[in-house]
């Protein structure tokens, strides 16, 4: 099934990577930046359906957000001068979202940039990470601090590839798909009501979701911003536990609480409540609901003026499938969080 967007094409489905290698037939050389993780599961038989098309390299880095650094994009850079890659060669994202940053970093700005696919493999990247354009890197001080908005030339998406994804991934990746739900409702909601037997057309519509907000509003200004919903309060959850919450789990308690407040608001009617507190607990995103504590979480969100400024664009869930963005300052948004709490 392709998804057509306005710079690159979206593949989703099993048989869709055999387009590749005539994608890649103007390249002489690909390299295929992934992880430690998904290289012994996935790397050869890439790498066996490229080899005639062009000259194919590898470069593997350690799993995890520590490798979307500095040191580890220069490593791959370097590699890429080592082995002459020009402007007219390119790069392949197989993996997470840590790959897919990272590796499209590295194509955005190797020799004034050049071309790059990205083939999604963790949840999270498949529905969230691989479609909008972002790359980017992390700083000692924060994430994603260094970054351009760069696109891919096409996403192949397999969604069998989640069976070898870990399960605290996949529920990881969940607290986006329920945000996604609760932006678009109807049959993406009921479907994960029901659970999901089949990824292929929940991640469809999580992508063609994704990719109209984008398209319509690539520099993030008003419509991108629904994307937002339930992060406001996650930052500053992960923040508080100090990252030892994914975050896909704490935008899915960002998500309870919003719900919360929305209904204490008269936004948001008790049964639409319920059906949101329900999936959430359905997907064992509020296992660690009862150590989160509302109140303190207000002092991060102050601590991190960097990204809020004078004020919070507050992202209310008024119905299921119809939110709305709202700036607040932060004792308003305070105030409607604490209000959900009865706090
Ligand atoms: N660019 C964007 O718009 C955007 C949006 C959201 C998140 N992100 C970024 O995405 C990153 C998180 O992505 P993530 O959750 O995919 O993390 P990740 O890339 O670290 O992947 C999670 C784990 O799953 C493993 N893995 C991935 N696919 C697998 C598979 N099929 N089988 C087995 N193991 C597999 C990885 O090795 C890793 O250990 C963060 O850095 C975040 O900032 C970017
Ligand atoms: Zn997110």
């Amino acid at each position: 099934m392709t998804i057509e967007g306005r710079d690159y094409n979206i593949y989703v489905g099993k048989e869709e990577l055999s387009l590749l290698p005539a994608l890649l037939l103007p390249y002489k050389k690909v390299m295929i930046v992934t992880d430690e993780n998904v290289a012994p599961l996935y790397l050869e038989g890439l790498k066996r359906e490229l080899n005639d098309a062009c000259e194919v390299h590898s470069h593997v880095i350690c799993a995890g957000e520590r490798s979307k650094c500095v040191k580890v994009y220069l490593e791959i850079v370097n590699d890429m001068l080592d082995s002459n890659f020009t402007r007219s060669d390119a790069v392949v994202a197989l993996g997470g979202g840590v790959v897919g940053d990272l590796a499209g970093f590295v194509s955005a700005t190797y020799m004034r940039g050049i071309d790059y696919f990205q083939i999604p493999t963790s949840l999270l990247a498949m529905i969230d990470s691989s479609i909008g354009s972002k790359t980017g890197i992390d700083l000692e001080r924060g994430k994603n601090l260094i970054g351009s908005f760069y696109s891919p030339k096409a996403v192949f998406i397999d969604t069998n590839r989640l069976m070898t994804l870990p399960r605290e991934q996949i529920r990881a990746g969940l607290g986006e798909g329920v945000k996604y739900a609760c932006l678009m409702g109807g049959e993406a909601f009921d479907m994960l009501e029901r659970g999901l037997s089949d990824y292929d057309d929940f991640v469809r519509r999580c992508v063609e979701y994704k990719l109209g907000v984008v398209e319509g509003d690539m520099r993030e200004a008003g419509l991108r911003r629904l994307l937002n919903l339930g992060h406001t309060l996650a930052h500053a959850i992960e923040a508080k536990k100090k990252f030892e919450i994914e975050h896909g789990v704490a935008v899915g308690m960002g998500i309870y609480f919003m719900a919360k407040a929305a209904n204490a608001n008269g936004e948001l009617c008790q049964s639409e409540l319920e059906r949101v507190v329900k999936l959430l607990e359905k997907y064992e995103l509020l296992e660690r609901i009862s150590e989160i504590d509302v109140s303190e979480l207000f002092s991060f969100l102050r601590a991190d003026k960097k990204s809020y400024g004078d004020g919070i664009y507050a992202v209310k869930l008024e119905k299921i499938g119809q939110c709305r963005v709202e700036k607040m300052s932060f004792e308003q948004f305070e105030d409607y969080v604490r209000g959900g709490c009865g706090r």
